[in-house]
């Protein structure tokens, strides 16, 4: 299973404007922007716990990678791996005034790599499928399933 142990602090580094974009295995310090991220997103399952947030970008079996300009995350993407075999891609933003970039691209060739998986699942949607398009892939009908209510009779 991946830990931090083997994931680099600094994974790589891109210049862009004179600025360099760096690729870092998220650590608390990164929560902030993180969540600044998926707020703009309007994704509310991180901001409403921010405990929450860290443990699961933290847990066993989850690569997480920021893309960080200075002291601001501006890009993350999180994993979940078996470590050899199957992963799945739960989360990717990119900051809006950073895109069409390569970051977001960057991202997912980062955590891919990290997660010491064969094959990388993900869900879609719709504006992020050209997106997706542009790595070697194949397409699969997806779902996600939630919890069955027992109604209480
Ligand atoms: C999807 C997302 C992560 C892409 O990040 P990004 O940094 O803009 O992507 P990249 O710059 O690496 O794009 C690589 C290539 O993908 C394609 N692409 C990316 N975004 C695209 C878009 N909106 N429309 C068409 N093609 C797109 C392009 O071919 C692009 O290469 P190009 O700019 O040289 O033409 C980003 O748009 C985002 O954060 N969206 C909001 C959150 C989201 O939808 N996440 C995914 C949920 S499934």
């Amino acid at each position: 299973m991946p830990t931090d142990s083997f994931v680099p602090n600094v994974i790589g580094s891109a210049l862009r404007d004179n600025r360099a974009m760096e690729y870092e295995a998220f650590v608390a310090r990164h929560l902030d922007g993180v969540l600044r991220l998926c707020r703009a997103e309007g994704w509310p399952s991180f901001p409403a716990d921010s405990s929450r947030a860290l443990a699961v970008l933290t847990a066993p079996g989850v690569v997480t990678v920021v893309a960080v300009e200075g002291e601001r995350v501006l890009g993350f993407a999180q994993v979940l791996t078996d470590g050899a075999i199957q992963a799945y891609l739960c989360n990717i933003a990119v900051a809006l005034e950073r895109r069409r970039q390569g970051v977001g691209r960057r991202l997912v060739q980062e955590v891919f790599a990290q997660s010491g998986a064969e094959r990388l699942d993900l869900i879609s949607v719709s504006a992020a499928d050209d997106f997706y398009q542009g790595f070697q892939h194949r397409t699969f009908p997806g779902f996600r399933i939630y919890p069955e209510r027992l109604d209480s009779n």
